[in-house]
């Protein structure tokens, strides 16, 4: 096998471009439980953006926002609404990494730098993905600082409900795009097809969607790709590409090891989950065998279960996040499957389905 070109260790972060990151950030902190670790702003001498740094286990999000009306921030924001703009890679070296990838005809969207204040250095680059959604590479130069040059230490601790590291990300791309997108991880990042999900696999009355799964070489990193596919109404997809304004991050699934314990505190901290109807939980352990889990506390909770071959998931979906229905999250615990949720596609989807009708979207 050749040496992988582009050697991702990991994701570094999510950075979000939001309206009110002040706002925002309070959010993360007491729905979801993230600290706040560091901070950049006026204060800290940057005249254009303020940007807000969370992290809970693994995961680590910053939230980012313009502070004034002319400059790409807020263009994004106002085509957008709040989403998810940079998906950034903790890599050895960010120079080769940007540099294979505009060999192999990626898109430039910054040359390599080198980003430095009293704490040291990093090396940072970036590349365009699907829409307006970048992959920036990072790579540490023994960099000692609270997160990354610029930033300050800023200590608001979140009562952690135990999310440990970002399991997958979905993109949602336009009609036809999906294996544009699969071919771009695969021939430039060097990604591998996990999976594929036909429209048959994944359908409803109304709509139907198609979805290759992408994976990084050390498996770290899977990247989900759906497009909408033909149905009667419109689909989730297209819901999203039309709020949207385009492609972009659909949703994120963070992985904890105690689902109950997280949807626990998630609830009653304010966080809104899809319902699936009672009757998912008739015939459950027929379905998908037995589990350690009590299915009337997973009842409760609205906790969707799925078994492959190897083991099972639990799983739960967040409704949208922001007024547009675009980024929700999922929160998942596997024991042994290393699937997405296939069995619960058609009873998710039904629900969404069932919100989109109130959206008027259907
Ligand atoms: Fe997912």
């Amino acid at each position: 096998m050749t040496k992988d070109p582009v050697p991702l260790k990991a994701i570094h972060h999510i950075e979000f471009w939001v309206g009110n990151a002040k706002q925002a950030a309070h959010f993360y902190r007491t729905a979801f439980g993230f600290n706040q670790i560091a901070y950049s702003g006026l204060e800290t001498g940057d005249r254009e953006k303020a940007s807000y740094v969370l992290e809970q286990g693994k995961v680590r999000l910053i939230l980012s926002t313009p502070l004034s009306g002319d400059n790409g921030i807020s263009s994004h924001i106002k085509k957008h609404g709040d989403g998810v703009k940079d998906i950034a890679f903790h890599v050895n070296d960010a120079a080769a990494c940007y540099k294979a990838c505009i060999e192999r005809g990626a898109k430039s969207a910054a040359e390599p730098t080198e980003l430095n204040d009293e704490n040291g250095s990093v090396t940072h680059a970036a590349i365009c993905t699907y829409g307006d959604t970048l992959h920036s590479f990072i790579s540490h130069n023994d960099y000692s600082g609270p997160f990354l040059p610029g930033f300050v230490e800023s200590n608001v601790k979140g009562d952690s409900v135990g999310l440990r590291f970002v399991d997958h990300i979905v993109g949602n791309v336009e009609l036809g795009k999906m294996n544009h997108w699969a071919d771009f991880y695969a021939k430039i990042m060097g990604f591998t097809q996990l999976q594929h999900f036909s429209d048959e696999d994944i359908s409803t009355e109304y709509s139907a969607l198609m979805s290759k799964v992408m994976e990084s070489d050390n498996g770290r990193i899977k990247f989900p790709i759906n497009e909408p596919a033909e149905g009667k109404k419109k689909s989730q997809i297209d819901e999203y590409l039309e709020f949207y304004g385009g492609p972009g991050v659909q949703h994120i699934a963070l992985l904890t090891d105690d689902i109950i314990n997280a949807i626990t505190k998630l609830k009653a901290k304010g966080v809104e989950f899809l319902e699936v109807p009672d009757t998912y939980y008739e015939n459950l352990t027929q379905r998908v065998g037995a589990i350690d889990e009590d299915v009337e506390v997973l009842k409760k909770l609205k906790v969707l279960v799925d078994r492959d071959d190897e083991g099972y998931l639990l799983q739960l979906f967040t409704k949208p996040v922001e007024d547009r229905p675009t980024l929700f999250y999922e929160v998942i615990q596997r024991k042994g499957s290393k699937g997405f949720g296939i069995g619960n596609f058609k009873a998710l989807f039904e629900a969404i389905e069932r919100h989109q009708a109130e959206r008027g979207n259907l």
